[in-house]
């Protein structure tokens, strides 16, 4: 199979548990990575990664989620992976999610701000414009307070916007403004959600989402 490898905590779990897998069975995979340190994690375990535009598509791509609404729809970039999420997202016959309860949420936006990826070159006008979307908006700071960069070199801007009535019309919008690159708002990129809990796995399709 060829994998898609997301980004955060969760992933990078789901990253080592993938590489013992692999020292002790025989697989045969591949995997695209969606960061940098996701990639890391994978080369210490011998994960065989490929390019992007070495494959025409992903068999499955696994990642974790900050906010996941009863239609599957996620907000994702925390991490600050976004974009490269997105991407392997889409290009993937089929996405598993995995979170845990305290994800779940009955509208995206209730408890995090989202994450919008942005080019570094005019990013004022750009954060300027998501004004009416928005109650606050500014640039992710690293630990250092420096504006954050992604692997990419692009700034993440956080934008408050409380509970989301409609995400597909509000990811239009975000994406018509010049200077976005992606929003955090993945829709339609979930098709099995794994909710974990302490001792259990609840297994979701989105049949039954
Ligand atoms: C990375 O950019 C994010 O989209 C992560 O997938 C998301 O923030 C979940 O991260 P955790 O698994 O660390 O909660």
């Amino acid at each position: 199979m060829i994998l898609g490898l997301g980004s955060g905590s969760t992933s990078e779990l789901f990253v080592r548990e993938l590489g013992e897998r692999l020292r002790h069975e025989k697989m045969t995979i591949r995997a695209v990575a969606t960061s940098d340190r996701t990639a890391q994690i994978a080369s210490t375990y011998g994960i065989h990664l490929i390019d992007p535009e070495s494959v025409g598509h992903l068999d499955l791509a696994l990642d974790g989620a900050d906010e996941v609404d009863p239609e599957f729809r996620m907000i994702k970039g925390r991490g600050g992976a976004l974009l490269r999420e997105k991407i392997v997202a889409s290009a993937a016959n089929q996405r598993i999610i995995m979170v845990d309860r305290s994800k779940l949420v009955d509208r995206l936006g209730s408890r995090h701000e989202l994450p919008v990826e942005v080019s570094n070159f005019g990013h004022r006008w750009t954060s300027a414009r998501m004004a009416p979307f928005a109650t606050d908006v500014h640039v992710r700071l690293d630990r250092h307070g420096m504006p954050y960069r992604t692997d990419g070199g692009n700034l993440i801007l956080d934008v408050r916007t409380g509970p989301i009535d409609n995400p597909q019309t509000l990811e239009s919008q975000l994406l018509a403004i010049p200077g976005v690159y992606e929003t955090g708002l993945f829709i339609g990129l979930c098709d099995i959600l794994i909710v974990a809990e302490a001792d259990d796995l609840e297994i979701r399709r989105k049949a039954d989402g």
